[in-house]
This record gives C-alpha cells, structure tokens and sequence, in this order.
C-alpha cells in the first residue's frame, strides 16, 4: 500500500489532539499513578504524534520504543521531537525502532512493556493481526490505549442526498486490505475491546470524533480529494454524481460554509 505523508499526519495532529477522549486520558493517568518509571510501545508511531500527546500526560520517568516500518516519517520524528523535548522537559528515553508489523510483530522481545499504545492506526489491520496483538499485550500484562480507529461514520453540513452513497463506498474502501489482510475498518475499536474482554481486560470504549468547522479547511479538503480518489478506486457503478457532488463541496470548504464530523473510537483496556 501506498505510505502515509508526514504532511498529512502534521495536518491531522492538532484535530487528533484535541478529539482523543479526555475521559480515557483520565483513566491512563489514574493507572500511572502508582507506577514508577514507565515503559511504553508505540505502535506504527509515524512521527511520534502519540508520543508527543501521552508523554506530558504520564508524567514521570518513560522509557518509550517506537515502531513503525517507513524509515523517512520515523526521521522526520526524529527531526520533530529534538526541539519538542527540549520545550517539554520530560526525563525520557526514546528508541525508534524500525519494524514491519506484519511480518515482525512476533520478534518484539522481552522485557514487557507496561503500556501499549496506538493511534490512528486500528482500522488498518486484520481480525488475524488484531489477534497477534491483543494476545502479545496479555502476554506482556500490559495496559492498552488505541486511539482514533475510524469509525464509519461521515456527516457533511450542509446535507448531500449523496453523502451517505460516498461514505457507503468509503467504509468499503476501508475494508481493503493494506498490507495486514482484509482491514476491519469501521469495526477496528469494537473487535478490539471484544478481543481485550476475551483475555480478561476490563475494557473502556469512548468516542474521539473529529469535529471539523470552516477553519478546518485544509484538512476538510485533503479528506474530501482523498475519498473521492477512494471511491473512484473501489465503486463498480456509474459515478455521474461523484463530480457534482465533489465540486458543490469544494465550493463549500472555500465559501468557509462546510462543518464535516468523522467518527472515530478510542480503546482503553487495563487487567
Ligand atoms: C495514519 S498513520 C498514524 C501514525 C501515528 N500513529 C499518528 O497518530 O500520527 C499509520 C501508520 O502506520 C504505519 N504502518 C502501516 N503499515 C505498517 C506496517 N506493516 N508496519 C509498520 N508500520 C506500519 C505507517 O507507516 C504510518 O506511520
């Protein structure tokens, strides 16, 4: 599969911020408390967007790993986080870790780690791969936090009648396979949190959805050109309406009239 940009992840950072679920948060720093130095995997960390939210909200000594298989967004990170840590203060260690979680998942060694986190990264995987995970987190007797798995749920005001045929096609498109077989997509937080109860987690499931208003426009667009390029990739119809339907929208964003919300879920699990 095509990677992720890191102008798209820098675009989506600052949304992804202040969308994650507070309450969740709130349960992970309860947990820290009666911990001392902590350790913490990052899984498929892009730049270290998760990282650079977690880090100040656990406080104290951290020893993060994170891993992620495209060597130029894990420099790009790097890149980032030199001044950030600087403005930050936090006694932490950090090792990238260059890593295919297909096909290296398994030779993550111990020692264990004591959280095990993700963000905006679920709903790329199979039920298979979501297994392989959950069952290495029991194994570790680590806390988990995934953030932001996508939802399936799209709502543009003002109103299409042919917004719910594109997210129709979207939710198909999420389903391919990117690289970790056939993706849960919209089910990603759900199997997720039924996976974690199966192996004995008490398990929290909140809403993170991105609430995006006119200011919003470049991410609003860069959501927009993307889907249509999905839906032209995935839909075995005739498509006279999608251009119609992108250009009123386009209109929408530059006139500074489009609100779009994205559902997104989070997934905290402790035993
Ligand atoms: C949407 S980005 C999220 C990045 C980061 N967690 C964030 O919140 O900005 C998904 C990430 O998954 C990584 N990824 C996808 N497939 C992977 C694989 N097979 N092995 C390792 N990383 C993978 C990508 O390189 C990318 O960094």
């Amino acid at each position: 599969m095509a990677g992720f940009a890191a102008a798209w992840l820098a675009l989506r950072e600052p949304v992804d911020a202040i969308s994650r679920s507070s309450a969740l948060t709130a349960e992970l720093r309860a947990w820290r408390t009666s911990l001392g130095p902590l350790s913490v995997l990052d899984v498929a960390s892009g730049t270290g967007a998760n990282l650079r939210y977690l880090a100040p909200q656990l406080s104290g000594e951290q020893r993060w790993c994170l891993v992620d298989h495209d060597a130029a967004l894990m420099a790009c990170g790097h890149r980032m986080l030199q001044p950030w840590r600087v403005e930050q203060d936090l006694a932490l260690s950090l090792e990238w870790r260059p890593l295919d979680l297909v096909k290296e998942w398994d030779s993550l060694d111990l020692p264990a780690f004591d959280l095990v986190t993700a963000s905006a990264f679920m709903d790329l995987v199979s039920s298979a791969w979501l297994t392989r995970f959950t069952h290495r987190c029991r194994l570790w007797q680590a806390t988990v936090l995934v953030a932001l798995s996508y939802d399936g749920t799209i709502r543009w005001q003002p109103a299409l009648a042919e917004d719910a045929r594109v997210c129709e096609w979207i939710n198909r498109h999420q389903c391919t396979d990117k690289g970790f077989g056939p993706a849960l997509g919209p089910n990603a937080a759900t199997s997720l949190a039924f996976s974690l109860r199966e192996l004995g987690y008490r398990v929290i499931l909140q809403p993170s959805p991105w609430r995006l208003e006119p200011t919003h426009a470049a991410l609003q667009t860069a959501l927009l050109e993307g889907w249509i390029e999905a839906v032209k990739f995935i839909a075995d119809d005739s498509l006279d309406w999608l251009d119609p339907w992108g250009a009123q929208r386009r209109r929408w964003i530059e006139q500074g009239e489009s609100y779009l919300q994205v559902g997104h879920q989070d997934v905290f699990g402790r035993l």
